[in-house]
């Protein structure tokens, strides 16, 4: 028996890294998969090597982004597979540089594919759903990039930041039709992260931490019947670490005896912001707050 059994689920840029490990192990919980990719010779390996495996598995080949494409996706799910229950939005792109040197076409590249190639097949799907009055899972594809914020990375995180607000948002609006709406910020070691962070080192021996595959299982939950009284959240996923982010809240607050302010007494009043609560006013790298580093953790 597994958790998935009977039931489709569709993932984009399912074709390597964080995204072949979801498809696999969705397929070995039991459900049919949609390998949803823009490169149809890396999609069709994960196919094939699903069915090889025994499971049930088919290649939507196009930009997740496109709102036809999309269609298709989920079109391809309910001709070959009868249904669809789970939609994983994983596809992703980098075009790391700092704001300065950004080129409109970097900005709007990876605007596009993480943003769009969420709100696409995931309008789609809640649609489908809605229609037929059934539940579904929707996972969104986050990063603590967006969530701590990182250097080089304003196109990247503002689109994973933009992402971590769509899950908790849609989450609400669908949770009456008995559809969830989650996030995740994985990590792991990828063909996108050797270009971020160089190649990282691996140990032969004991537990791969940053193995792609390590996603995955959390994943596999969230699609599942087991997860439908969560929604609207946003986890951390690596290794055999799930951590529970609380989303933007605020921490302290200054007051004017019920008048408007005058802009040159913040001068003197808006230290107590930060003296409150010991956050700092200057610039800080957010992701100096990671639990578990790519850096200080190999293995
Ligand atoms: N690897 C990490 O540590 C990490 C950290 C945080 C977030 N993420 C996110 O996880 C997801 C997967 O990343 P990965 O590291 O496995 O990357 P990857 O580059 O190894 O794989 C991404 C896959 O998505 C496909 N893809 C790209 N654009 C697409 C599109 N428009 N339509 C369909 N498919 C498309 C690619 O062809 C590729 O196969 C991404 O959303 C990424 O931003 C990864």
């Amino acid at each position: 028996m597994g958790l998935l059994d009977g039931k489709v689920a569709i993932v984009t840029g399912a074709g390597r890294g964080i995204g072949r490990g979801e498809a696999l192990e969705l397929a070995a919980q039991g459900a049919s998969v949609v390998v949803g990719e823009v490169d149809g010779e890396a999609g069709q390996a994960v196919a094939d090597e699903i069915t090889a495996a025994g499971g049930a598995a088919v290649v939507a080949l196009g930009d997740c982004s496109e709102v036809e494409n999309a269609q298709a996706i989920v079109r391809t799910a309910v001709e070959e597979f009868g249904r669809l229950d789970a939609l994983v939005n994983n596809a992703g792109i980098l075009r790391d540089r700092t704001l300065a040197k950004m080129t409109p076409e970097e900005w709007d590249a990876v605007i596009k594919v993480h943003l769009r190639g969420h709100y696409a097949p995931t309008h789609v799907a809640i649609n489908h759903w809605r229609e037929l009055g059934q539940p579904g899972r929707v996972v969104c594809t986050a990063s603590t990039s967006g969530i701590l914020g990182n250097f080089g990375q304003s196109n990247y995180g503002a689109a994973k930041a933009g992402i971590a607000a769509f899950a908790q948002i849609v989450a609400q609006e669908s949770w009456k039709h008995g559809i969830t709406v989650n996030a995740i910020c994985p990590a792991a070691r990828t063909r996108m992260t050797e270009g971020a962070y160089g190649s990282i080192e691996t140990t032969d021996e004991g537990f791969d931490f940053w193995h792609p595959d390590n996603v995955a299982p959390f994943v596999a939950f969230l699609c599942s019947d087991a997860s439908a009284h969560i929604s609207g959240k946003v986890f951390g996923v690596q290794g055999d670490t799930v951590e529970l982010y609380r989303p933007f809240a605020s921490e302290a607050v200054i007051e004017n005896g019920g008048s408007r302010w005058d802009p040159a007494v913040f001068a003197d009043r808006v230290g107590s912001l930060f003296e409150q609560t010991g956050i700092s006013p200057a610039a800080e790298n957010g992701m100096k707050k990671l639990r578990y580093t790519m850096t200080n953790r190999t293995g």
